[in-house]
């Protein structure tokens, strides 16, 4: 297992103070951005290191920053997205409780190479060791002088402040996000305009993930290309944590390279299965991902490999299922998810959703029929493409591979009913 970095504070005594943080090397990065580095050169080592955002769409973080204008009337914002909401996604509390001051620093860098002076953290609300840490975290850094005025004499000022959420998964979606951050109802914005050049209080914005932010020093501090070169052979884009959970023996949350096949994590990593029963399934990057069988399993844990195969990479969250695992009982959980955080602002996800769980747990109860499964495909095709936002494509995922993959054990259910 390769040495941690990002997972380096993980657990250890009082990483989360700023003595400790320094005298691991702590803030070194941020001395070197603002004093030795311009800001174009920055994005060139972000761009190097081959990072793509953590918080699900894979967009490349340097490639993100340059979008934004160097001259804007209105003021420009980094949102940090800590709203975690993707079920079984569970890698960024352990960052923001453990390691504040890597979220703090990254943003620092991050708002030095952009030209921002205001940055917010949008957490989870629910998250209260988090908030409170990251309080923490912000107030010392204003205390040593690495926030507010003039940082390090070098002439940049930066302001930070911690924004609860109140636990809806919409909030995590960036413009659903920006709105509830304004103090609206979290509904998302239509696109474009996109948050870089329209975001938050109408000024261009960076909307960045917790682990994403969280990369920043290490690759300021040892060069674009060393992180790129963490990533397995021929994949690159450096490491990334992957949130195990399910039924393996060693549930908890691994820090690999990016492209580490998804069998090793299960199997070398996460233990294998439970009681050493077969493998059933596995969704591979937070609920949203389309499932895998086990045959699908030797694919690089990577965005274009995972595509490639139909599903996608999301958080990185691997949820893996036995063969007990019962499949329709599943896919009911997650729609009822989807029909419940689905903002309701456009039709086909407002309704679609609410009809495959109604749909769903019709078949539960041993009350469907075999159309029934041709109707979930016919309203999740109806969904797919045909949203505001991404959360309709996100229910869209799981309905579909779940029916056609399993499409027997659904089957079976109708013939049989529950129970
Ligand atoms: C329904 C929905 C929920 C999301 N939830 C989160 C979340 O909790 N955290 C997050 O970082 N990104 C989340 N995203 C992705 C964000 O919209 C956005 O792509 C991300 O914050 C950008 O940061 P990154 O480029 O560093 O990944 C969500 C997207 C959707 C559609
Ligand atoms: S896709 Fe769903 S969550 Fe997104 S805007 Fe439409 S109704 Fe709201």
């Amino acid at each position: 297992m390769p040495k941690p970095i990002l997972s380096k504070n993980f657990g250890k005594k009082n990483a989360h103070s700023l003595g400790v943080y320094i005298q691991d090397g702590g803030y070194e990065a941020m001395k070197k951005a603002l004093t030795e580095m311009k800001p174009e050169q920055i994005i060139q080592e972000v761009d190097k290191s081959g990072l793509k955002g953590r918080g699900g769409a894979g967009f490349p973080v340097g490639k993100k920053w340059s979008f934004i204008p160097k001259e804007a009337p209105k003021p420009k914002y980094l949102v940090i997205n800590a709203d975690e909401g993707e079920p079984g996604t569970y890698k960024d509390r352990p960052i923001m409780e453990c390691d504040p001051h890597a979220v703090v620093e990254g943003a620092i860098i991050t708002c030095f190479a952009v030209g921002i002076h205001w940055a917010g953290i949008y957490v989870r609300g629910e998250y209260v060791k988090s908030i409170e840490r990251l309080e923490g975290a912000i107030n010392e850094a204003y205390a040593k002088g690495y926030l507010g005025k003039n940082i390090l004499g070098m002439g940049f000022d930066l302001d930070m402040v911690v924004h609860r959420g109140a636990g809806a998964y919409i909030c995590g979606e960036e413009t659903g996000l920006l709105e509830s951050f304004e103090g609206k109802k979290g509904q998302p914005r239509m696109k474009p305009p996109f948050p870089a050049i329209v975001g938050l209080f109408q000024g261009p914005t960076v909307i960045n993930n917790v682990e994403s932010i969280a990369a920043i020093p290490h690759i300021v501090k040892n060069g674009g290309e060393w992180f790129n070169g963490l990533g397995a052979p021929g994949i690159g884009g450096g490491v990334k944590l992957f949130p195990v959970s399910g039924h393996v023996k060693k549930p908890g949350i691994y820090e690999l390279p990016m492209g580490t096949p998804l069998r090793e994590i299960i199997y070398k990593h996460a233990g294998g299965i439970r009681g050493d029963k077969k493998l059933k399934a596995v969704i591979p990057g937070g609920a949203s991902a389309p499932v895998l069988k086990p045959e699908e399993i030797d694919v690089p844990m990577e965005y274009a490999n995972l595509a490639k195969i139909g599903s996608m990479m999301g958080s990185g969250a691997v949820i893996v299922m036995d063969e007990d695992t019962d499949l329709v009982k599943t896919l009911r959980v997650l729609m009822c998810f989807y029909a419940h955080e689905s903002c309701g602002k456009c039709t086909p996800c407002r309704e679609g959703t609410g009809w495959m769980a109604k749909i769903i747990k019709r078949i539960e109860k041993g009350e469907g029929e075999s159309a029934d499964l041709d109707t979930i495909v016919s309203i999740a095709n109806g969904i797919r493409g045909r949203t505001l936002c991404p959360l309709g494509d996100a229910a869209v995922g799981p309905a579909l591979s779940f029916v056609t993959k399993f499409r027997q054990e659904f089957e079976d259910y109708i013939k049989v009913g529950a129970g």
